[in-house]
């Protein structure tokens, strides 16, 4: 069986509160807190007490005061980088510590492939942060979006498939993944 060293652990857990946070700032940017959301509000009250601002101006407030908000996708995400930095480290000095569970085989495969979407999100993200995708913005912020909906796809199968195999031939999985044991 598949041991999980404290690092490992540790590692983990922080790893998901920083998606599971990413995963919020993009549904808060998306919904509630767009810009188109916020702008027309705040246009609808300003002209109810006799303002009258254009689209684009209510535009510009709605990214206003959806930028603090989005500050913590920059915060999260360094953090995403750092940990995923840090993985590596722990993958150079003792390898994935896979187990040779011949059914697990697909799983790891996944897992792989999730250790390069990350990988990909640090970078696209950093680089679009940084300004530094130049002409090639527009494929970057392409990238970063649809390989950020699939990890957000990840985790849904990923927690499924963890319930999955605690109900099955696994038991006690998530309390190995918190405590060791
Ligand atoms: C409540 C939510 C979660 C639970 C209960 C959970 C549980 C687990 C467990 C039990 C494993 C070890 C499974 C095995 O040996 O195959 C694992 C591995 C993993 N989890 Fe999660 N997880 C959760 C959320 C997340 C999130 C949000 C991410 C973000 C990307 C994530 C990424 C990973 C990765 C990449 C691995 C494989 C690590 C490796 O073996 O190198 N998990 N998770
Ligand atoms: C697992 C890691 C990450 C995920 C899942 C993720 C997800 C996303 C998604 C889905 C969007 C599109 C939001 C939208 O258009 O409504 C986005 C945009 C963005 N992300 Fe990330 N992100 C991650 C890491 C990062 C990192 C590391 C940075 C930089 C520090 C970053 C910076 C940005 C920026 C600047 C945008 C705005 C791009 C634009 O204006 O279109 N992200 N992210």
């Amino acid at each position: 069986m598949r041991t999980f060293s404290p690092s490992f652990r540790v590692w983990h857990w922080l790893q998901a509160i920083a998606v599971f946070g990413l995963f919020i700032t993009v549904i808060l940017r998306e919904s509630v807190m767009s810009k188109g959301a916020i702008g027309s509000i705040v246009q609808t009250k300003l002209a109810e007490i006799g303002m009258i601002i254009t689209d684009e101006q209510a535009v510009i407030i709605g990214k206003a005061v959806r930028a603090p908000m989005w500050e913590w996708h920059i915060y999260l995400g360094i953090a995403v980088a750092a940990l995923l930095l840090w993985r590596l480290v722990m993958v150079l000095k003792n390898g994935f510590g896979f187990d040779e569970n011949p059914s697990m085989k697909r799983v790891y495969r996944l897992y792989k492939a999730v250790y390069l979407f990350l990988a990909v999100m640090s970078i696209s993200g950093l680089s679009l942060y940084y300004k530094i995708a130049g002409d090639s913005k527009e494929l970057v912020e392409s990238i970063h979006m649809y390989v950020g909906y699939a990890i957000f796809a990840f985790v849904a199968v990923h927690i499924i498939g963890v319930i999955l195999a605690e109900r099955s031939d696994q038991k006690g999985l998530v309390s190995r993944m918190i405590s060791g044991r």
